[in-house]
């Protein structure tokens, strides 16, 4: 087990702080706006303008280059449409956000049948089977188990958004992708400052830690290559690639770089935040936690109905491709969208009572991990984080419980993305 997974490096707090990674972004708002959101919805299924531009925020720095006409997209409905079309409501629009330019050819920009070839290379090694039996038993447990180890030899309070939910997801990306545990904290940083937080921050260093991005998998990608191990990089040294109209072939190191630093991208915050909140949104009402310690199969429930209720990240965009007709709106071709999946996710439509975090609810699927060719390829490994996590909590610390004496935690980060200020516990 890694040494940095357990150690006190004050980077963690660095780095795992919602409010500074929305800041850097010019994006940071307090608090919950689901209410706002589900008024949108409610007044009209698709509107003109940006999100943002409609709740009066301001936009944040260059978050895409190109000014295009713009409109959102708040029904279940419809969002759940304009991800599974992904033709007619295109994820080129990513080549528009600087952010993604910098990540290289990667699959959450690519449409059709090059999505499809490269998304299946990697598929096999994220479905829900290896997520129980190669991502769980080789690099989640133990880390858990770690994690608990540590909280309970320290204090008898913990702020589980730090202690454990920040720390878990960066250091499993980073071990399952084949790079050592002790590197996982070094590489997340420098990978935040040369994408995320990049526009805040002197050229030279975001350069530098480019660089030092690349060094890192590069000399993973020649390992495996030279020696092939038990990781996502052996997989995609291995992996053929189908291309329509070109021969079968494997995948080059820039492509392999390129992937496997989306993929730690993608998978060292998200999930991070998911978990902050469903563990506040559960120890809040004690009786919920209770009912998942006594009857353990609601975990799974608990997950996904956190996931439906506050999606971590509430809105993704799509450039639209032809002309369109959505809930009586004309789209033009060439104009851009976002999918509000925060407001769709709570369309009464689908669901009773949808601002009610309830674990028992009838099972429907819904867009917190989005829908469609690019739904999340890590929802799987995910899920497995925060069902082991939050198991391991309950047979450790059977009297957790929410400290009252802390300061309030809160939900911030805003529109973008979004989680808690803290999950503060007393452990015993
Ligand atoms: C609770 C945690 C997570 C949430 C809520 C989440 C959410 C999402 C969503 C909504 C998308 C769709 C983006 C779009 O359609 O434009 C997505 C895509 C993606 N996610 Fe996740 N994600 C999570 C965890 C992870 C993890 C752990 C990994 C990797 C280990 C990961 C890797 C990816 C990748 C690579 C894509 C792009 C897929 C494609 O374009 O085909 N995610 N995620």
């Amino acid at each position: 087990m890694s040494d940095k997974l357990v150690s006190d490096d004050s980077l963690y707090e660095e780095l795992f702080d919602v409010e500074k990674e929305t800041a850097a972004t010019g994006g940071h708002i307090v608090g919950d706006l689901s209410d706002q959101l589900s008024g949108l919805r409610d007044t009209a299924a698709v509107m003109k303008g940006s999100l943002r531009e409609i709740l009066n925020f301001p936009e944040i720095h260059q978050a895409f280059n190109c000014k295009r006409e713009h409109y959102t997209v708040f029904s279940y409905e419809l969002c759940n449409r304009a991800l599974r079309e992904n033709l007619l409501f295109s994820s080129e629009v990513y080549k528009e956000s600087p952010g993604v330019q910098r990540m290289g050819h990667v699959i959450l920009k690519m449409v059709g049948k090059e999505h499809l070839a490269y998304r299946s290379m990697v598929q096999p090694m994220f479905i829900r089977p290896r997520a129980i039996d190669w991502w769980k038993k080789n690099w989640i447990e133990g880390s858990v188990k770690a994690l608990l180890d540590r909280m309970e030899g320290r204090s008898a309070t913990a702020d589980l958004n730090q202690d454990l939910c920040a720390r878990l997801p960066v250091h499993i990306v980073t071990q399952g992708m084949g790079l050592s545990g002790d590197s996982a904290l070094a590489f997340r940083e420098n990978l935040m400052k040369s994408t995320v937080q990049s526009r805040s921050l002197p050229i030279e260093e975001v350069m530098k830690s480019a660089a030092e991005v690349e060094r890192m998998l590069r000399e993973v990608i020649s390992a495996r290559r030279e020696q092939p191990a038990d990781d996502v990089i052996t997989g995609l040294v291995q992996g053929v690639l189908n291309l329509p109209d070109e021969e079968a072939r494997g995948l080059t190191d820039d492509e392999i770089f390129a992937y496997a630093r989306l993929i730690m991208l993608a998978g060292g915050g998200t999930t991070w935040r998911q978990l902050g909140i469903t563990l506040y949104q559960l120890l809040r009402k004690p009786e919920l936690w209770e009912a998942c310690r006594n009857d353990r199969s609601l975990i799974e429930r608990a997950i996904d109905e956190g996931a439906r209720w506050m999606p971590t990240d509430p809105i993704f965009p799509r450039l639209v491709t032809k002309d369109v007709e959505l809930a009586g709106v004309k789209i033009p071709a060439g104009s851009r969208i976002d999918m509000c999946l925060g407001s769709a996710n709570r369309d009464p439509s689908i669901w009773d009572r949808p601002d009610e975090y309830d674990i028992y609810r009838e099972r429907k699927s819904h867009l917190g991990f989005g829908m469609g060719p690019h739904r999340c390829l890590g929802m799987e490994v995910a899920k497995q984080e925060m069902l082991v996590a939050i198991n391991g909590l309950m047979d450790r610390f059977p009297n957790i419980q929410l400290d009252m004496s802390a300061p309030p935690a809160e939900l911030v980060g805003g529109l973008e993305q979004r989680g808690m200020s803290s999950v503060p516990v007393t452990l015993y």
